[in-house]
């Protein structure tokens, strides 16, 4: 067994045996009107953190990942009016809001937002300079958390970045309602993963640049930059 293999089995063993995407997509479906102001409460600390660690110039090629309704997507592309921006999520109601978002916003930047499993993506190997996926990896099953992270590292260019968010692990009193929940709607919450993810990060030949703790009220995130060589 490979260093790999051996960190999904450990992982395995923590819940989500398999992904829920079907699930998955008709939760985040039905909330794709409400979700902003989760975004806004929970997130934004963490997507300012992630923007700037990032180093998004104008004139780049970036992706997000599982962008939801498009809270650091519509901040990716006023960073990168003159580049490329491209936003992906499983749930066609969250590509359809962000969409419809930066068009009314930003139209002259060139974007383009498509419902798009983060597991298989439709791009070509190394066309962009900065890759972001945030609060994803907790709905994903082990083996497929190593399957798009292989997916981002194959679509970014030599040298590129990946900026990864989760949900923080550091946090005892929120890491027990986090459970709960996951047990509740496991096809919402996912479960947390945070602790696992560097040695899943470098197993899949990334180099960790910058590890932050942050914290939105009672809510912690884990933001990860890491390069690819
Ligand atoms: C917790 S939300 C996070 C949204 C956003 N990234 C943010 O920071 O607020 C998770 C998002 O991941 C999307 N998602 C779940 N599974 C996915 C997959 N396999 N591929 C792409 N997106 C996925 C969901 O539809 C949802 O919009």
């Amino acid at each position: 067994m490979n260093h790999s293999e051996s960190l999904v089995l450990e992982l395995s063993s923590h819940g989500l045996p398999r992904t829920i995407a079907n699930r998955t997509r008709r939760v985040y479906d039905r909330l794709a009107e409400v979700y902003p102001l989760s975004a806004r409460l929970f997130h934004a600390r963490a997507h300012t953190c992630a923007l700037e660690a990032a180093e998004v110039r104008d004139g780049m090629r970036v992706l997000e990942v599982a962008t939801g309704s498009g809270e650091l997507f519509r901040r990716v592309v006023r960073a990168n009016p003159n580049g490329h921006s491209v936003g992906v999520d499983l749930s066609p109601n969250m590509a359809r809001r962000t969409r419809r978002r930066i068009w009314r916003e930003f139209p002259a930047a060139s974007t383009l937002c498509q419902a798009v499993d983060a597991r298989y993506m439709p791009f070509r190997d190394e066309s962009f300079d900065v890759v972001f996926c945030c609060y994803l990896l907790e709905l994903l099953a082990a083996e497929d958390i190593v399957r798009a992270l292989g997916e981002i590292r194959r679509v970014l260019r030599p040298k590129g970045k990946m900026a990864l968010v989760c949900i923080g692990q550091n946090v005892k009193h929120f890491n027990r309602i986090y459970k709960i929940a996951g047990g509740i709607a496991p096809a919402f919450w996912g479960r947390q993963v945070a602790h696992h993810v560097p040695a899943l990060i470098e197993a899949t030949e990334f180099r960790i640049l910058k590890d932050c703790a942050i914290r939105q009220g009672f809510y912690p995130s884990r933001v990860l930059i890491a390069g690819r060589d």
